[in-house]
């Protein structure tokens, strides 16, 4: 039988011995509930499959295998609004103003803002083919080509730190490792990282934030200009061909059926940068943070660093960059015995999935020797499977390694610090990350 899902703020009795499910914290972005969301994620899963959010309109998927079951069904859990509500304000508000604009600018930003449409902002068929071409293009062979380069980016990275040691690794090192990573991907001259970390800063600033109409129009501004610069890239490629993923992109566009366009090919490149700095930025510096609190496994990962990816994958079950995304139900539905609407908005939360106790023991301990380690739901799950995990997992890789290898001392710089989260729900990453570092 059906039922309606309960409601987060009538059903305080229902959930037993487990508070019930109280999402506004997390919503209204209270720094102790998105520093440690788990507790929140907790009551969800002991309250149902499916947890009705009547004060955000918002459906709440927390188990490991209902977040499965939707991600399974692209069809009928679109990814035409993956970033859920709070991102249609940001959306009113450009769509306010580029109605300010001249018509044909306009309608150019319109494109720019929307990445083409493409990937992650798909459903199939037109996803299935953006996947087919971009799989011929972002392979293993292609990161592994890139790995000594993204190693000697990070040394001279290290090498740079201040030489008291004392540096914020978030902006000195888990910041600019991920964006060299892209700009050798792209091969783009190195000395555009600035501008890669602007593009990459203005593709997502609509994440969770609230802008004015001026920050709208900056951030629009600067979108345009990364626009502009990789159209010239791809036809300098199309005319002189390399062995980068640009050039494979415009040779595998044009066998696409129908071929890329233009527009859908930056778009790919805008996703590639929006979605593959600042997640592998916040998997570093939480990783990081873990290992700060843990010295017995810091010596362990400095004296056996093959074991370092094991840390890192636990690390994104453990702490996921990305805690959750949004579907919207294309048909009435229902999932668990609970129905969901057409037009429904659904919360995939991949941060509760990797803490659910029906699959992982002891979930909530940080443990790179437990079973499946690969499991994880950090990089998401089904079609939409993050297409950059092998750059992300290299790239992490690679910085443990350089900076474990260069230093004999890394800790806090206060051992009381409490670090400071980017106000989202979504993305799951602190501000800063003081640390001292003695070299080796
Ligand atoms: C630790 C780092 C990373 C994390 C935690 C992460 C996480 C994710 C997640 C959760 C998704 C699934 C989206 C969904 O469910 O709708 C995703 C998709 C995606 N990721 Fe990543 N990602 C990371 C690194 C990267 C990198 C380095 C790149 C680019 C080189 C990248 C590019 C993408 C793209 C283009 C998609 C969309 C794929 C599609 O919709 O088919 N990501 N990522």
């Amino acid at each position: 039988m059906l039922t309606t899902p309960p409601d987060s703020r009538t059903d305080a009795e229902g959930a037993g011995a487990c508070p019930a499910p109280d999402l506004r914290p997390l919503f209204a972005c209270e720094q102790d509930a998105i520093r440690c969301p788990y507790p929140h994620y907790a009551p969800l899963r002991a309250a149902g499959p499916v947890w009705y959010d009547a004060e955000h309109d918002v459906y709440v998927v927390s188990r490991y295998e209902d977040i499965e079951r939707v991600n399974t069904q692209p069809r009928l859990y679109s990814n035409r609004n993956p970033m859920g509500p709070t991102v249609l304000a940001a959306i009113s508000g450009m769509q306010r103003v580029l109605a300010g604009l001249e018509p044909e600018l306009a309608a150019r930003a319109g494109v720019v803002m929307t990445r083409g449409g493409v990937l992650f902002l798909a459903d199939p068929p037109a996803h299935t083919r953006h996947r087919q071409i971009l799989n011929r293009a972002l392979t293993p062979t292609a990161v592994g080509r890139l790995e000594e380069a993204i190693r000697g980016a990070c040394r001279e990275l290290v090498d740079a730190f201040p030489t008291d040691g004392r540096v914020d690794l978030v902006a000195a090192y888990a910041t600019p490792a991920p964006i060299r990573a892209l700009a050798l991907l792209l091969d783009v001259p190195s000395a555009r990282g600035a501008d890669f970390a602007r593009w990459a800063n203005a593709i997502n600033a609509s994440i969770g934030a609230n802008m004015t109409d001026a920050q709208i129009l900056a951030t629009i501004r600067v979108q345009m200009e990364f626009w502009e610069f990789f159209e010239q890239e791809l036809e300098r490629r199309g005319a002189a061909p390399g062995h980068d993923l640009l050039s494979t992109l415009v040779a595998a566009a044009r066998d696409g059926d129908p071929p890329l366009t233009r527009d859908e090919m930056v778009g790919f490149c805008s996703q590639l940068i929006g979605a593959g700095a600042d997640t592998t930025t916040k998997l570093i510096s939480s990783a990081m943070l873990q290992l700060c609190s843990r010295p017995a496994l810091l010596a362990r990962l400095r004296a056996r660093p093959a074991d370092i990816p094991a840390f890192l994958e636990e690390s994104l079950r453990y702490d996921a960059p990305v805690q959750g995304l949004f579907r919207v139900a294309t048909a009435d539905t229902e999932l668990g015995g609970v129905r969901i609407p057409a037009g429904a908005h659904v919360w995939v939360l991949y941060g509760s999935g990797n803490r659910d106790e029906s699959v992982y023991a002891a979930p909530d301990d940080l443990d790179p020797d437990r079973p499946g380690l690969r499991s994880h739901l950090a990089f998401g799950y089904g079609p939409h499977f993050c297409i950059g995990a092998p750059l992300a997992r290299a790239v992490a890789r690679i910085a443990f390694e350089v900076l474990l290898e260069r230093s004999s001392v890394i800790a806090l710089q206060d051992p009381a610090f409490v670090p400071v989260y980017e106000p989202s729900y979504v993305m799951h990453g602190m501000r800063t990350l003081p640390v001292r570092v003695e070299r080796a």
